[in-house]
């Protein structure tokens, strides 16, 4: 047995008990994936791709978890895309045959790791830097495997990435001596466009970066280098990104379970993520449930009451959520409620599992690998 079932079967085995239950009725704080509004999103955003150009890879940072992974997959998923070499681990062991690191993967341990994993299933990684690149080809000819690569290039965001098209040939150009490196093209993420409210300045913005990408591109294909991936995209613009020519894929994750960051500016998906919490405390018109900063993630837009969406949160504190609530607001002391995470990723990473839920019974137990951050007992 690997390391990978080990951690599955003991995560089975610890939430087990909760399988046959009503949703509303768990050990609180738990995170609840509703499937039946999980397969809805994936087939929403599977039919959306079919009539654009670009192919769809998700981004499985978001959900950690293999068996999510699958269904992307089996709906017409190309493969996905992960943050680290751990997730990467997890999704090709799993089963998932193309997988594309969307991050640097810098650092001995995660690059020997990195070639390592090569060896059994097609891994490709982002690279900006050709001192990183010459590690990763030390490191797959020791292993004797061979990575893939896509050149990073920087659209707007400021983050990772070559700043110019310059660059990106120079870069390209130093792959083509370093043994165990394969070039494939180039990714962009734009992710500086996602948080744009307005939707035609998001297609503005958007378009913009992939321009940007489109330099970098014709100035490896005018060198006979080999750019037949173009790599971008997110929740916020898979519309506006897969649909551009220039593009081959699109990286977009959080369509799957739909915080309340991404429900505000994306139509067509439902909340499909939720986090189960008891109400603690009930003084006057404040009430307090079990789950605060430590149970949910508050990045960007607080979480919101499933049952009150009208009710704005005052605080969350480590382990409080502090709701100011009127005479129309039913909870007492001891009742549960399901919050819609501010943000899904940053919630998911605090869980060992997924309660999964279909027709209100908890069906199933997701384990959720790597959970926190780094490799979770995987390295
Ligand atoms: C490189 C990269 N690609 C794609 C995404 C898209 O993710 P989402 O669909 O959650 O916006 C992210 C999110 O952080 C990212 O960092």
């Amino acid at each position: 047995m690997n390391n990978i079932d080990q951690i599955r079967q003991q995560v089975r085995t610890a939430y087990g008990s909760a399988v046959g239950k009503p949703r509303g009725s768990l050990t609180t704080p738990a995170l609840i994936l509703d499937l039946e509004v999980a397969r809805r999103n994936i087939q929403f955003m599977a039919s959306r791709f079919r009539t654009m150009p670009a192919k769809l890879r998700p981004h499985i940072k978001v959900q950690k978890c293999a068996e999510l992974a699958r269904l992307q997959v089996e709906a017409g998923a190309i493969g996905v895309c992960t943050a680290t070499v751990w997730e990467a681990i997890v999704m090709s062991r799993s089963g998932i045959q193309d997988v594309l690191i969307a991050n640097e993967v810098v650092g001995r341990e995660k690059i020997a790791a990195l070639a390592g994993a090569a060896r059994e299933g097609h891994l490709t990684v982002a690279v900006d830097d050709a001192g990183n690149a010459a590690d990763l080809s030390d490191a797959a000819r020791a292993a004797g495997s061979r990575l893939d690569v896509l050149i990073e290039v920087d659209v707007g965001m400021g983050r990772g990435g070559v700043r110019s098209a310059e660059q990106a040939l120079g870069l390209a150009r130093s792959l083509e001596k370093l043994p165990g490196l394969r070039l494939r093209g180039v990714q962009g993420y734009e992710g500086h466009c996602m948080l744009e409210p307005d939707r035609a300045e998001r297609i503005r913005k958007a378009r913009a970066a992939m321009d940007q990408l489109g330099t970098a591109v014709q100035a490896l294909k005018k060198a006979g280098l080999n750019c037949e991936v173009v790599s971008g995209g997110g929740t916020g613009t898979y519309d506006i990104t897969g649909a551009n020519p220039l593009v081959t894929e699109v990286q977009a994750g959080s369509y799957v379970f739909m915080d309340n960051f991404h429900g505000n500016l994306v139509p067509g998906f439902s909340p499909a993520l939720t986090v189960l919490g008891t109400v603690a405390i009930r003084q006057g018109n404040t009430i307090v449930l079990d789950c605060g900063r430590k149970s949910i993630g508050i990045d960007f837009v607080l979480p919101t009451l499933v049952e009150y969406p009208f009710y704005q949160a005052r605080a969350f504190a480590e382990e409080h959520a502090l709701f100011d609530v009127d005479e129309r607001c039913r909870l007492t002391v001891g009742g549960t409620a399901e919050l819609i995470p501010g943000y899904a990723p940053t919630t998911v990473n605090l869980y060992d599992a997924y309660h999964v839920v279909e027709n209100g019974l908890v069906t199933d137990i997701w384990p959720i690998i790597p959970r926190g951050p780094g490799h979770g007992g995987l390295a």
